[in-house]
Formats: structure tokens, sequence, C-alpha cells
């Protein structure tokens, strides 16, 4: 089982960033989902023109480890955001998933029957805020409900 090292996924997430697609809000966000086999994919935010269709980059890089059928194997995930300036990330201050976020997290968190934790990190600050899934989304629902985990 890989053993995360929330300074590389904040790294991967960093590098992700710099692929965001957000002409509307201006804020870049990535993330870095570690697998267990020590592998990562990651994502970015992708905006739409028409707002509400906009993709986080949590759900953009859980999608992306669904689509390899990996979302069992999700052990832990980073993210980091800020807003741009001459399209590039900045700000120090941690970033963390939003709500909806927590709940697609809560997806692999519960089928791979893991607490994931969950770091929260900035463009260009050191400072990495960490929890643990149940922290950030306490009492969840999700699949075990349905049987599925
Ligand atoms: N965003 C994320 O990608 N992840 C989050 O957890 C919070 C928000 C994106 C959505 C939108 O593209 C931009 O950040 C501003 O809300």
């Amino acid at each position: 089982m890989a053993e995360p090292d929330p300074k590389a996924l904040i790294e991967a997430a960093r590098a992700a960033a710099r692929n965001a697609y957000a002409p509307y809000s201006n804020f870049a966000v990535g993330a870095a989902v570690l697998l267990s086999d020590g592998s990562m994919v990651t994502g970015a935010n992708f905006e739409n023109a028409s707002y509400g269709l906009s993709l986080c980059a949590e759900t953009v890089a859980l999608a992306t480890a669904s689509a390899q059928g990996r979302l069992r194997d999700v052990v832990a995930i980073g993210v980091i955001g800020g807003l741009m300036e001459d399209g590039v990330a900045r700000g120090t201050a941690p970033v963390g998933p939003c709500g909806r976020c927590r709940q697609v997290i809560n997806e692999a968190a519960q089928l791979g029957g893991r607490d994931i934790p969950v770091y929260c990190g900035s463009a260009e600050g050191d400072e990495i805020a960490s929890y643990r899934l149940s922290e950030l989304l306490p009492h969840a629902f999700g699949p075990a409900d349905l049987g599925l985990a």
C-alpha cells in the first residue's frame, strides 16, 4: 500500500493546476489522487460558459481514476487552488474541497474502505492542512448506505 507523501501530492496538484481551464472565475484548482500502487492521477478545474456546468479539479481527478477502473484504489488526495495573475495561480492560503467534491471523494473512500486523507495546500505557500474525509464530511451518505460498500 502506497504511503501518502503530502508534499508530493501538493506538488502534483500544483502542476495539474497549470492546466486549469478557468477563464470565468480566474481561480485555478489542481488535484492529485494517490492510488494504492503509488501512481497518481491528477485533474484541474474545467469551467464552462454555462457557469453551473463547471467541473471541479477533484471531481475531474476522481473521474479519471474511475475511468481507469481505480476508484476503489484511491488512498489520498491533495488539492491546491489560487486566483490567477497573468495565468498563474497565486496565494498562500490552503484551499479545501467544496461540498460536492467531498461527496465525490466519499464515493472512493467508502468503496475502498478507507477514511481518505485530504491534504489542502495553496499555489505558493508551505502550509498543508491535513484532514481525514470523515472530518470534512461527517456522517456521510454513500454507497455503503445502498449496500455497495
Ligand atoms: N473549484 C474546484 O475545482 N474545486 C473545489 O473544491 C472548489 C472550487 C473550482 C470551481 C471553479 O472553477 C473555481 O474553482 C471557482 O469556484
